[in-house]
């Protein structure tokens, strides 16, 4: 099974950027993370992370194909990024939206995502380890 994992804008910059928000672990660390869980789980995992929308588009296009699943922080296209939500909807990849921070609990225009009716769940708050949370999810829909 291979799960894609893919990070929107300015996640490149996670460990430094805004820590009240986001925590101290870089994107490195957590991607760590995924591979110590996927392998306990027997999931391939591919990474992906722009801070270009069509890039990431691009990137679906060309893998959604070979894969299960999707673990996918947005960042803030999440909240406007429509050509994002239908290369989503076209690649037909079951996927969980994550976010370190609660956009609940944040700005206005955070509290709305684009993406999220397509999502088999949405997991924000928990920092680092929303991104396990939602790679056991996506495994869990995948073997069910
Ligand atoms: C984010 C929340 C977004 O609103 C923000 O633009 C990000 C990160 C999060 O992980 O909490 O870049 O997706």
């Amino acid at each position: 099974m291979k799960v894609l994992v893919v990070n929107g804008p300015n996640l490149n910059m996670l460990g430094v950027r805004d820590p009240g928000q986001y925590g101290t672990e870089t994107l490195g660390q957590i991607s760590d993370r995924l591979r110590g869980r996927a392998a306990e789980l027997g999931v391939d995992l591919e990474f992906f992370q722009s801070n270009h929308e069509g890039a990431i588009i691009d990137f679906l296009q060309d893998s959604a194909e070979g894969a299960d699943g999707m673990v996918m922080n947005p960042g803030a296209l999440t909240h406007y990024g429509l050509s994002l939500r239908d290369a989503v909807a076209d690649s037909g990849l079951p996927f969980v939206e994550v976010h370190l921070s609660d956009i609940s609990r944040r700005e206005e225009f955070r509290r709305h995502s684009v993406l999220s009716d397509l999502a088999l769940s949405q997991i924000a708050g928990h920092r680092g380890d929303g991104y396990l949370m939602a790679l056991d999810r996506v495994v869990e829909n995948a073997r069910s």
